[in-house]
């Protein structure tokens, strides 16, 4: 006999089942709620709604744990590559040797985009943000595939997939070169996924260009870190979106806009924002915390603080202990870095982040690390998004696989004016 919660509402008490995850966590099943009682939630922001139950990412926010369908985040990132981890979450299972093969090899052959396809970044400005054209041309990739786009047809589903795994990387470097003003190169598929993507950034057809190694590699361990983090901003939009049986890439053209925002992956962006400003306005650590703790919006200390880890973020420890050994390989030093630790150093120590339990975000180091591999800062945010890509497809089809799923749809708590006749325009 399962447990039940007990609801007492207008002297009727009613129950609801309370479901345990496989890691314990418990819910109160409220799937019946208005149906018997007349009543909603109201859970602005969905601090304490579960949207779904999910296979592929394990979070303990309490704890500072992150896992991948069971693989800690600590161990993938030792031991596997991006395109494993990809596969990984989007099958559920680590690939075997040949499995592996075949999954590389088939992301090796989608890399190119269609000629007319790159025509359309002549109609953006120089300027345009990375998000915004990739988020446009992710769109667009739907109108070169419309016999592809059924999203409950298996075969479909994993070629559209395998095409916006193998293609992100080149919509990417294409919307840098847009902006530099420099010929776009076709990908070289002899180089590995970051290889390539590093190429096709960097490369000119003047210049012989080889991929440094601990770039490529430094790249490829940012690109898992982000890969999957449950029910974010983000994803929950690929989700939404998905409900209506929008097709995969009009879905995650979506996630990436959602994506986009400082609240979100943009805060990687903002962090280096910040730490420029603090250079440039000489700004010690400690003045710094304290205009954060200002209870503007727009002085937060970006790269702190996240809806789910209260202790601290597995991914920003990892980012953090390869921050030095990367830059000493590059031969790198890095003011900015010498700020973000002191900032936090500061921020640890101070009552305000104690007490709100705020700590490092992925955002606070990736920045750091991406301004040492020069990527440009326009860039950072598309750079989360190529890594958190097999992350919103695992869940969009997982959303797709589940039985009886209906379109996302949630209520309101109606405040507005009541029932009144309307007034014609003389008489108001
Ligand atoms: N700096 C200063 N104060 C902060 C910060 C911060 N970075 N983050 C939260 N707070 C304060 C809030 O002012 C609030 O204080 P109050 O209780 O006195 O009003 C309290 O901490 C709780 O903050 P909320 O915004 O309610 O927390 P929520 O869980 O809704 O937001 C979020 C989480 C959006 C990440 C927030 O911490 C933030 O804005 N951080 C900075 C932006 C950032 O780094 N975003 C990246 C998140 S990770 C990711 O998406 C990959």
């Amino acid at each position: 006999m399962g447990e039940f919660a007990k609801l007492e509402v207008d002297g009727k008490t009613y129950e609801f089942p309370i479901l345990e995850g496989s890691e314990g966590e418990r819910a109160i099943d409220i799937g019946k709620l208005r149906e018997q009682t007349g009543l909603i939630t109201l859970d602005p922001a969905f601090k304490n709604t579960g949207s779904c139950a999910s296979a592929v990412t394990f979070i303990d926010g309490e704890r500072g744990i992150l896992r991948h369908r069971g693989y800690s985040i600590e161990e993938l990132t030792e031991k596997s590559t991006f395109l494993e981890v990809s596969y990984l979450l989007l099958y559920g299972e680590l690939p075997g040797k040949t499995e592996l093969e075949r999954w590389v090899e088939e992301i090796r052959y989608h890399t190119m985009l269609h000629e007319d396809l790159k025509r359309l970044y002549d109609g953006f400005p120089k300027a345009a943000h990375a998000m915004a054209v990739c988020s446009a041309i992710v769109s667009a990739l739907s109108t070169f595939y419309p016999m592809d786009l059924d999203p409950i047809d298996d075969d479909q589903v994993r070629l559209s997939t395998e095409r916006l795994i193998a293609k992100l990387p080149t919509i990417t470097a294409y919307s840098y070169k847009h902006l530099m003003g420099q010929p776009f190169l076709y990908p070289d598929n002899r180089l590995s996924y970051v290889g390539n993507f590093m190429r096709m950034m960097f490369a000119t057809p003047c210049e012989v260009y080889d991929v440094d190694p601990v770039v490529e590699r430094t790249l490829d361990l940012l690109l898992m870190l982000h890969a999957d983090h449950g029910q974010n901003c983000s994803t929950s939009t690929v989700r939404l979106v998905g409900s209506s049986r929008a097709n995969v890439f009009a879905s995650i053209s979506a996630a990436i806009n959602a994506l986009w925002g400082p609240r979100h992956g943009g805060a990687n962006q903002d962090v280096i924002r910040m730490l420029w400003a603090i250079e440039k306005e000489g700004l010690s650590a400690r003045q710094f915390v304290d205009r954060a703790k200002s209870r503007d919006d727009t002085s937060r200390l970006m790269g702190f603080g996240h809806r789910v880890y209260r202790n601290h973020d597995p991914r920003a420890l990892i980012i953090k202990s390869h921050a030095h050994e990367v830059l000493r390989s590059l031969r790198h030093t890095s003011k900015l870095l010498e700020i973000a630790i002191d900032l936090e150093r500061i921020a640890l120590e101070d009552d305000y982040f104690i007490e709100r339990k705020l700590f490092p975000n992925v955002d606070f180091y990736s920045g750091v690390i991406f301004e040492a591999l020069s990527i440009p800062m326009n860039l950072f945010t598309a750079l989360f998004s190529m890594g958190r890509l097999p992350g919103w497809i695992a869940q969009w089809v997982e959303y797709h696989s589940e039985p009886g799923n209906a379109i996302g749809r949630p209520r309101q708590l109606y405040m507005g004016a009541k029932h009144r006749p309307y007034v014609p325009i003389d008489q108001r």
